[in-house]
């Protein structure tokens, strides 16, 4: 996936080495407030638009890119964008996508889908993607990205609370989602744990850890476990 040309309204993304597969760099110390930060009555969550694809897969890569340093190698973080972050496009059409604008500008994307795939996007999908039995089946929590600049202002907690009703009001009790390893202390805040630890391939660079986790929609911070196959 080419990478979309940078925007001066965003932060610069850091430089990387490339050569720190075993010895990821250090973590940046908490965000700091950037240029985006403006007032939360501001922020509007609304569903994204088909036109957004571009500003939204750039939205994602800078939050890859930032947000994920220190916990996977850079040549991890670029694996990761080219071929498994971005958008679903059937999440769009869905209405089920959503984003955060906040004074014209992308701040922050996610979204929840009733289909089977767990993680990943366009680039990612093979074949159909059929809709899961509300019944039996949990709804999927999908692709969050907040911009590093708006990171820890509660715009990732808000979307998720947005996306956890929904998906309610379709009939879900159970929710289950793919986190990084920078997700994973934000989903357990929000009462989802973990199931599975997997070891992710990606072509020329050691797997990447991604954490399957879950949480039951009627009970707050109630798993169930899950049976069906993801
Ligand atoms: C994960 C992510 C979406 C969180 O978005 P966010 O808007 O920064 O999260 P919030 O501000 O709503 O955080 C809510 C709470 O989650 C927890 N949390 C969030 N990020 C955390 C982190 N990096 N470390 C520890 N706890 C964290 C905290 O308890 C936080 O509350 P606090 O700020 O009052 O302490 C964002 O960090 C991100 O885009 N990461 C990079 C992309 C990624 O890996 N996405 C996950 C895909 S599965």
């Amino acid at each position: 996936m080419p990478i979309p040309p940078h925007d001066d309204r965003q932060a610069a993304a850091p430089t990387y080495r490339t050569d720190e597969d075993s010895n990821p760099p250090a973590r940046p110390s908490s965000p700091r407030p950037g240029p985006l930060r403006r007032p939360v009555d501001m922020d509007v969550i609304r569903p994204a638009r088909l036109e957004e694809l571009k500003p939204l897969n750039h939205l994602i890569t800078e939050s890859a890119r930032v947000l994920s340093t220190g916990f996977y190698s850079a040549r991890q973080i670029e694996a990761l964008i080219r071929h498994v972050f971005g958008v679903d496009t059937q999440l769009i059409l869905d209405g089920t996508y959503h984003v955060i604008e906040r004074g014209g500008d992308l701040v922050a994307c996610g979204g929840w889908s009733h289909r089977r795939t767990l993680f990943g996007g366009d680039q990612a999908k093979a074949g159909g993607d059929p809709d899961l039995d509300p019944r039996t089946e949990a709804a999927r929590i999908r692709a969050f990205f907040v911009h590093p600049t708006a990171a820890r202002q509660g715009l990732g907690g808000r979307l998720l609370s947005h996306c956890e009703s929904e998906a309610r009001g379709a009939g879900f009790a159970r929710l289950e989602l793919m986190a990084t390893l920078p997700g994973e202390p934000f989903y357990r805040t929000a009462g989802y744990e973990p199931l599975e630890r997997i070891r992710h391939p990606l072509p020329d660079v050691p797997p990447v850890e991604l954490v399957r986790m879950g949480r039951s929609l009627s009970e707050r911070g109630v798993v169930t476990p899950t049976t069906e196959a993801s």
